[in-house]
C-alpha cells in the first residue's frame, strides 16, 4: 500500500519535446488516457483503449516489471502494422504503476 501512495515520475517525448510527468498510481485507467489528458492528444486513443485501434502507440524504454510484457490484444494488434519490437506499445495496455518509473515514453505518429 505504502508503494502505491509514492509518486511516480517517466519523461514524455512529444514531438522532440521531453514532458516530465509526475503521477501517481492508478490515476487513469492507463497511460493512453493519462497522455491523451496530460497532453491534451486528440485523435489519440480513438478506441477507448480496448486495443484494437493502435492509435495510441508508443516507444518505451525503462518499462519494468509486468508492465514490460505485452498482454491481451496488444501483440496481434501491433503485429498487423509491422510492430514487433518489445519496446513499441500500445499505452493503453500499460497500467500507471511504479514500473513506469524512470521510462521514456515517445509517442509515435502512424
Ligand atoms: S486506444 Fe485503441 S489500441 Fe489503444
Amino acid at each position: 500500500m505504502e508503494k502505491e501512495l509514492k509518486n511516480i515520475n517517466f519523461t514524455v517525448i512529444e514531438n522532440g519535446i521531453q514532458i516530465p510527468i509526475t503521477t501517481r498510481h492508478g490515476s487513469y485507467p492507463n497511460l493512453m488516457y493519462l497522455l491523451k489528458e496530460e497532453l491534451q492528444l486528440e485523435s489519440f486513443g480513438e478506441c477507448g483503449g480496448v486495443g484494437r485501434c493502435a492509435t495510441c502507440v508508443v516507444k518505451t524504454s525503462g518499462i519494468t516489471g509486468n508492465s514490460a510484457v505485452k498482454d491481451r490484444n496488444e501483440p496481434a494488434t501491433l503485429s498487423k502494422l509491422g510492430f514487433n519490437e518489445a519496446n513499441i506499445r500500445l499505452s493503453c495496455q500499460i497500467y500507471i504503476t511504479a514500473d513506469l518509473n524512470g521510462a521514456e515514453i515517445k509517442i509515435l505518429e502512424i
